[in-house]
């Protein structure tokens, strides 16, 4: 039932090429130009006329909502909010009639989430789910959805499911994009071509499993981790962080890497493992400097970066390459070893990966 894997979780990751594939088939028609999402297309003035967009979801769903308000916002300039429901549903939020709520779940199971879908709907906003099992209470609770189709995911850590969430969030922001008219033709047939080569770019992104695996044993006794990011690439830290608390048992803290120097930068010394997410797209200049003010202090330094980069590989003590991509998509790439390093450190220190203490699988109690 692992296909040869020592646990589910990798098992997941590898999935990840073919699940994101799964989730864009029939979807995605790049050549045609054509995005096509029954939920999505039913409902398209809702969206199109909606005031804001509110984001609702938990944990690693969350961390996929943080990636599509990025997403959505730039291209289709609808503006987003995202919010954990725990706090959503208990903080008499303001929901008006024009308000697209999607709910993000893997489970489409999880208590709070289907709570804060509950109060939207009884202040008339249209609720979209992204699932990713069929026939959950989230996906009959909404009035329409997406799902991720990304198939079982077993191991208690989230993995593909995360990929595959940005993956539909990315497609409906393109859509919205091209009924709103807020990205070029040229842009929009770029990110529809771009999205057809990420399952093999996660394949390529997978190849860094070995050396993931040898940064994960020179980590694997450390008490604490920083995980940095910019712009597409925060949510992705937050992620990382999390991945390695729940399953290594080690303290991880995600930042935007600007925001070291408000607080966080005093905890950098030479026994602090900080893991910066570098591609060489976006604000590729500022996290450089961000790890300079690292290195001054003697952290150590692993960093995520792009094929061929040199600037970084002179600064940081590991670097873990991925493919070359446009911006806003390198989340799906960024993440990969992410998960693999989290999954080693986790093996390495005998903790049990597909059942981490205290943690279910579903949040199906408050
Ligand atoms: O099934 P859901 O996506 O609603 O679950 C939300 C969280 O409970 C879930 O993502 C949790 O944070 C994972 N264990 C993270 O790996």
């Amino acid at each position: 039932e692992k296909g040869g894997y020592e646990h589910f979780m990798l098992k997941e990751i590898y999935e990840q090429p073919n699940a994101i594939k799964d989730t864009y088939r029939g979807r995605l028609l790049a050549d045609k130009g054509i995005i096509q999402m029954a939920g999505v297309e039913d409902n398209l003035e809702k969206f199109l006329n909606a005031d804001r967009i509110i984001i609702v979801a938990c944990g690693t769903s969350w961390h996929a909502g943080l990636v599509a308000e990025y997403v959505i916002e730039e291209f289709a300039r609808i503006p987003v909010e995202v919010e954990y429901a725990s706090e959503f549903r208990y903080r008499n939020p303001i929901i008006n009639k024009n308000d697209v709520v999607i709910a993000i779940s893997q489970s489409g199971e999880t208590a709070d989430t289907l709570a804060a879908i509950k109060l939207a709907k009884e202040n008339g906003a249209f609720v979209f789910g992204v699932c990713n099992v069929v026939g959950s209470s989230i996906s009959r609770e909404t009035h329409a959805g997406a799902y991720t189709h990304a198939g079982p995911e077993i191991g208690v850590a989230s993995t593909k499911a995360f990929t595959t969430q940005i993956t539909i969030l990315t497609l409906i922001a393109l859509r919205l994009a091209k009924a709103n008219g807020t990205m070029s033709v040229s842009d929009y047939q770029r990110y529809l071509h771009e999205l057809e080569l990420i399952p093999s770019k996660v394949q390529e992104a997978l190849e860094c499993n070995v050396v993931a695996e040898q940064v994960a044993a020179i980590y694997k006794d450390a008490t604490n981790c920083l995980y940095l990011g910019r712009g597409y690439n925060f949510p992705v830290a937050l992620e990382g962080a999390l991945k390695l608390k729940e399953i290594s048992y080690i303290h991880a803290e995600g930042y935007p890497a600007a925001e070291m120097k408000h607080g966080p930068i005093a905890l950098i010394d030479e026994s602090m493992p900080v893991v910066v997410i570098a591609p060489n797209k976006g604000h590729y200049d500022k996290v450089v400097s961000n790890i300079q003010e690292i290195k001054s202090r003697s952290g150590k330094i692993i960093a995520i970066v792009t094929k061929g980069d040199v600037q970084v590989k002179e600064l940081a003590d590991h670097v873990i390459e991925i493919p070359e991509a446009n911006e806003a998509l390198t989340p799906l790439l960024t993440t990969i070893p992410l998960q693999l390093l989290s999954y080693h450190i986790a093996v390495m220190r005998g903790c049990n990966v597909d059942q981490p203490r205290n943690l279910a699988k579903s949040v199906t109690v408050e």
